[in-house]
């Protein structure tokens, strides 16, 4: 809590003049005292308040805001260092008990919680889902600012479907009436579905690049791991050669940002690894313990033709969530990595490989227990002939010429990945739905608040 200042000077005075804002987590009512804990949103901890009765108040419930101040003392009890003993309670906002959808010391679960998506961040759970989202985000950031990283703002309006597969939220003025009035960018505008190929853009002049922001695919999917809006942390590397070379950086990012989030949210984390999804840490080791092995999409289509779950899985389709979970748990389940992917099954940009007559592109997935898959790469397509046949092919050519600019000058070998947020946190937390480690989940039929 944000009253930790003070335990700096704890030890020099015999006692201090204290004030907290906050909200009420328990109340307590004995003879001649009440206790309250009190807290501010800054940590998992809260305050513990001791109030001669005179100060007892009916309006002092649970979920109420507070404002106490007196004197902070040490502690007798040894689970906290220090508390507050109350001159003045102030109640700045009542709630009321009978409807306030959480109840006092109940241990509502995260399903519950999602029909609040106003209130939810109220809870202990929620609070520290969304402060360790918080250290998250700033874990990847540090990553790529070590790394040599320049950061780019890509845009969230965009002309191109840098995907291909038409997911794509069209964006017009919500003005009504006018059924002949022009494009408001006079071209069909859209949300992002990836900022890849403006990374390729920039990646042409600073070689290392990342994006972290909103993303937008009109995925007609109630399922656990899909959004319509999530956000995606992608990296685009100038001069590189090789897929090796790429899962490295991938590893590399996950393991560091992981370590960052344990290291950084011990409370917060061990709350989710002991109520929420118990026995999580286990397997959060063994990633971070294991070096992630790497197996080509031909081998994996013959580890799932060989397992005895009857998967019928011809070589050439797309992997679905089921073959990803029995990839990974054929490894002992430890992310893994699979590679060259039947070049049709891969966007344009995709470098393709010359292994007739399979005909594969050098693309990567990173597999990751309990969610399938976390990220997605590819070597970049820099050869201007083979670029320009394929969207030729596509009849593309003259959307993407500006794409095809990037090789005509001083185009280099170059790939990237673009890893879902969301997913990241599902793995490392061992939450189930993906729903419930975003603050306002957008998904079809679903745009609440
Ligand atoms: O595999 P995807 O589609 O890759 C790209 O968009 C590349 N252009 C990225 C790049 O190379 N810069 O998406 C990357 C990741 C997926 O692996 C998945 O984790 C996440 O984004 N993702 C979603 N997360 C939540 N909801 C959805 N609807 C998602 N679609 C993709």
């Amino acid at each position: 809590c944000r009253l930790h200042v003070f335990l700096n000077y704890i030890f020099i005075l015999t006692y201090i003049f204290g004030l907290i804002v906050g909200w009420v987590r328990s109340v307590r009512t004995q003879k001649a005292h009440i206790f309250l804990h009190v807290n501010d949103g800054s940590s998992l901890q809260s305050l513990q308040v001791v109030a001669g009765a005179e100060l007892n108040d009916q309006l002092l419930t649970f979920g109420s805001a507070v404002e106490v101040t007196g004197i902070l003392k040490k502690s007798p009890h040894q689970k906290q260092a220090v508390e507050l003993e109350a001159q003045r309670i102030h109640v700045i906002g009542e709630c009321d008990p009978v409807d306030f959808p959480f109840k006092i010391k109940e241990r509502h679960n995260l399903e519950y919680l999602r029909q609040f998506p106003h209130l939810r961040c109220r809870t202990n759970a929620f609070s520290s889902l969304l402060r360790i989202r918080s250290e998250a985000t700033a874990a990847f950031h540090s990553f790529f600012k070590d790394n040599g990283f320049v950061q780019i703002h890509t845009p969230v309006i965009t002309s191109n479907d840098c995907e291909g597969a038409g997911e794509l939220f069209q964006v017009e003025p919500s003005s009504v009436g006018d059924a002949h009035r022009e494009f408001f960018f006079s071209v069909p505008a859209f949300l992002t579905v990836s900022g890849q190929l403006h990374l390729e853009v920039m990646s042409g002049a600073f070689s290392r690049v990342y994006t972290f922001g909103p993303t937008f695919r009109a995925e007609n999917s109630q399922s656990r791991r899909h959004l319509a809006e999530f956000y995606m942390v992608e990296a685009e590397l100038g001069f590189l050669r090789s897929l090796n070379d790429l899962t490295k950086v991938m590893e590399d990012m996950f393991k560091s940002t992981t370590e960052q989030v344990l290291a950084r949210c011990v409370e917060d984390v061990d709350l989710f690894h002991r109520h929420v999804t118990p026995g999580h840490r286990a397997s959060v080791d063994a990633m971070l313990k294991s070096s992630f092995p790497v197996m080509s999409y031909s081998e994996a289509v013959e580890i799932l033709g060989r397992s005895t779950e009857n998967f019928t899985f011809p070589w050439g389709c797309d992997l679905k969530t089921e073959h990803e979970k029995h990839l990974v748990k054929h490894c002992g389940n430890v992310p893994v990595f699979v590679t060259d992917y039947p070049y049709r099954l891969k966007p344009f940009y995709a470098r393709a490989n010359q292994d007739p007559p399979q005909n594969t592109a050098a693309a990567v997935d990173l597999l990751v227990p309990g969610v399938g898959e976390l990220c997605g790469g590819s070597l970049r397509e820099e050869r201007l002939d083979v670029l320009t046949a394929h969207l030729e092919d596509a009849g593309l050519e003259d959307t993407y010429d500006w794409y095809l600019d990037l090789r005509r000058f001083g185009s280099v070998p170059h790939g990237g990945f673009g890893l879902g947020f969301e997913r990241f946190l599902q793995c490392v937390l061992g939450v189930d739905n993906i729903k419930d480690v975003i603050p306002f989940p957008r998904y079809s039929h679903s745009c609440l608040l």
